[in-house]
Order: C-alpha cells, then sequence, then structure tokens
C-alpha cells in the first residue's frame, strides 16, 4: 500500500488521510508508492499499453485508486525539442527543451492538478483552494470546473500576469486579490485549510500534486529512449516541481527503467533565491525573503514551502542552483523565441538563462546532455513580451508604403 510520510521524522500517515504538514515535528510530507506494485504494472506492460505520453499512462505509479475516474483535460506529454539552433549559439551538441507550455491549461500545474483533484473528488471533497502567483490558480479553476466542484484562490495583489488572471476567472473561481504578497496568501490559505476541514488545500505542499508533476521526470526518460539526461535544469518558485521531477526519476531508477540519474539544477531569479543562497552557503535552513522582487512573477516567493526536498534532490543529485537577473531572463525568453520558436514566460525563460550562466562560467561541460524544463507559455504574460519588443509600424493602407517600410524597392 502507498502511504503518506514526514519527510523529517518520517511518522507515516494513511494515504487517505488529510493532512498537510507531520503532526509530531510539522515538516511536510511526501507520498511512499508502493514500487513493487509499480513494478508489476511495469512488467506486466501496463503503462507501455497506453500508446500516448501522458500523466494517466503511469496510473500504476499514482497514489489513486483503481476504480476512481480520472479528472482529466490530456495532460502531459508535452514536447522535448532538439534545441539544436540555441544549442550551437551556447556551442552544446545535446540540448533539449521540454516545453511544459503545452499543458491544456499552458503550463506544467496541470500535471499535478489532474491527480489533485482526481485525488479531491476521491476524498469526496466538493471545496478546493489554493494560493497561487497565477499558474495554480489558472490550472486549479480549471480542473475544479472539469470536476464540477467549488474553487477559490487567493493571489498577490498587483503583479499577477494577465493572461493567468483570465484564466481563473474563466473558469468561475472565486478569485481573492489579497493585499500582500504570494506567501502572506499561502499562510492564508494554508490555515484555512486547517481550521476548515471541508475545504481542501491544493498547493504544491499536498503530496498528491507532486505525484502528478514527477511524471515530467518519467516522460523525459522514455522521449531519451529509457535513458535519463546528463543535467536538468528548472526554475525554482517554491520548489514543489524541481522536487516533483527529481521523485520521478527517482522512482524509473529504482523500479530499473533508467541506469542513471541527472545533476538536478535549479535556478531562482536574484531578488528571489532564498534557495540558491542556502545551497551556496552550504546551509541546512534557508532565510526567508520579507519582500522578493523579480520581472518573473510566478517565482517571486520568498519563503518556499518545499526549500527541503528541493535542496536534498540538488545534494542527492550532485546538481547545483544559481540566481539570473531580470534582464538575463528577459534576454533569454527573446532568445529562445527568436532562435527556437518556443515562446515562455519569463519564469520560465529562468531555466535558459540560468543555462547561458552555467556555460559561461564552465560549470557546464559542453558535451553535457541536457534538458531544460519551460514551465509555462509566453502567452501567459502578453504584457512583458510586448515591452521587449520592437512597437508595430503603422504604416497607410498602400503598396508604396508597405514596400518602404520594408526597405523594399517599388
Ligand atoms: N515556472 C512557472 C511558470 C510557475 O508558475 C512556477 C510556480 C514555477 C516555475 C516554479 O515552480 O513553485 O514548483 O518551484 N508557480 C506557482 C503558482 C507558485 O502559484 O503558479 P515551483
Amino acid at each position: 500500500m502507498s502511504y503518506q510520510e514526514c519527510i523529517n521524522c518520517h511518522t507515516e500517515y494513511d494515504i487517505n488521510e488529510i493532512v498537510y504538514f507531520c503532526k509530531k515535528c510539522g515538516d511536510i510530507l511526501e507520498i511512499k508508492i508502493d514500487l513493487e506494485k509499480a513494478v508489476k504494472t511495469v512488467k506486466a506492460g501496463y503503462y507501455k499499453q497506453q500508446v500516448a505520453l501522458s500523466v494517466w499512462r503511469y496510473r500504476g505509479f499514482m497514489p489513486i485508486q483503481e476504480t476512481t475516474s480520472t479528472v482529466t483535460l490530456g495532460e502531459g506529454g508535452t514536447g522535448l525539442h532538439h534545441s539544436k539552433r540555441l544549442g550551437e549559439v551556447l556551442g552544446l551538441t545535446n540540448l533539449w527543451i521540454k516545453n511544459e507550455g503545452e499543458n491544456p491549461t499552458g503550463s506544467f500545474k496541470d500535471r499535478g492538478m489532474t491527480v489533485g483533484v482526481t485525488k479531491a473528488v476521491e476524498l469526496g471533497a466538493k471545496h478546493v483552494i489554493c494560493a497561487s502567483t497565477g499558474n495554480t490558480s489558472a490550472s486549479l479553476a480549471a480542473y475544479a470546473a472539469r470536476a464540477g466542484i467549488r474553487c477559490t484562490v487567493l493571489i498577490p495583489s498587483g503583479k499577477i500576469a494577465y493572461g493567468k488572471l483570465s484564466q481563473a476567472m474563466i473558469h468561475g473561481a472565486k478569485v481573492l486579490q489579497v493585499r500582500g504578497n504570494f506567501d502572506e496568501a499561502l499562510k492564508f490559505v494554508l490555515d484555512l485549510a486547517e481550521k476548515h476541514r471541508s475545504i481542501y488545500l491544493l498547493n504544491s505542499i499536498n503530496p498528491f500534486r507532486i505525484e502528478g508533476q514527477k511524471s515530467l521526470g518519467y516522460e523525459i526518460c522514455e522521449q531519451l529512449n529509457y535513458d535519463a539526461p546528463d543535467r536538468l535544469i528548472v526554475p525554482v518558485g517554491n520548489a514543489g516541481n524541481i522536487s516533483a521531477i527529481w521523485k520521478g526519476f527517482s522512482e524509473f531508477y529504482n523500479v530499473g527503467l533508467i541506469t542513471k540519474l541527472p545533476k538536478m539544477t535549479g535556478i531562482q531569479a536574484v531578488g528571489s533565491s532564498p534557495i540558491v543562497k542556502a545551497f551556496k552557503s552550504h546551509s541546512s535552513k534557508i532565510v526567508p525573503i520579507a519582500e522578493p522582487e523579480t520581472v518573473a512573477t510566478a517565482i517571486r516567493i520568498g519563503a518556499p514551502v518545499s526549500w527541503k526536498k528541493a535542496i536534498n534532490a540538488i545534494n542527492e543529485s550532485h546538481g547545483t542552483a544559481e540566481t539570473v537577473t531580470d534582464d538575463e531572463i528577459l534576454v533569454a525568453q527573446k532568445m529562445l523565441a527568436q532562435i527556437e520558436g518556443i515562446f515562455v514566460e519569463p519564469a520560465s525563460a529562468a531555466s535558459i538563462a540560468g543555462l547561458i550562466k552555467l556555460v559561461r562560467n564552465g560549470i557546464i561541460n559542453k558535451d553535457e546532455r541536457i534538458v531544460c524544463v519551460t514551465t509555462g507559455h509566453g502567452l501567459k504574460d502578453p504584457d512583458t513580451a510586448i515591452k521587449m519588443c520592437e512597437k508595430p509600424i503603422e504604416v497607410e493602407a498602400e503598396m508604396s508604403a508597405i514596400e518602404n517600410a520594408l526597405g523594399i524597392k517599388s
């Protein structure tokens, strides 16, 4: 049987108990999958029976009862794009982009939400909630609509990207804009879920979200023909995703589907980088940042809930962590869009900016096989993209004016 376990004192909790923090020590939980059972499904070729890559292809690895129907919009199965042109610019031969903007609501959050909302329905929840810098709320609103249950999202005031806000609103979530930042909004939803037990919390503190997101790691292995990359680079905010991807790789390794593990490389924006600071100073704790700041609003987080899992993933995998400036993020966003045709939001471009910095600093070996995860679609935040580009040129509706503007002789 799969169960929940505290990452610190290893106290075990039933898979169906609604518990977000360890009752003994207060640390966060993770799910221990019955890998023996999962192995059987692998041996029986269970997950290979489903042709298309998707989160539910790995149902045998998910802590959901066999009889439960899934709340799905067709998540996962995103492209792993060989990035030849950007690779050439950076002198890398083996660079890949795992583009999570191809998910139903435009971000990797859908992998976690399909499992999280399926679990919510399995537990009988009628009302789900999250705090969000934008993408989590967009995704939860969509999956709650799909399941026909009530949804409330708390977002920070100001800086949330409009694309994400429009998604949460159109899917019918109750949107509360808290006068404060993400970390403050998260505290409120944690307290609300403790106080009102009928409200089910779906931030990435909820380990069922992490279970869905771990499929990102599985998929990359399959797309590389049952091999892991040498290095995986991912932007880090609340730190659920890096922990989830590492769990995915580790589980595939533990059941013998792959024989090596990648170096997990986490990238944060300079103004919101408590995990990078802790990693670089070999500290066993993070120091939260009271007023995090970055153009990459998705990762504008000062007190990441899953910091311990993230630092474990980086250390266990002999990986690294690095910061990037807002300028570096915006340059990387434009480069990826113009050299590879992949439009990502600023937070996602942090992985590319981190790659560029680590190559320049000689940390990355030029022949490493590298996968950069781009976490969300560029259309989530069109305002930032428009600010980065030349304005459209307004011309008279005449051929000569158009030729003139193009510098072509008539
Ligand atoms: N990239 C994007 C586009 C995100 O939306 C997020 C997180 C991250 C990276 C970082 O992932 O938190 O698992 O380390 N967005 C959350 C939200 C916080 O509310 O949408 P993480």
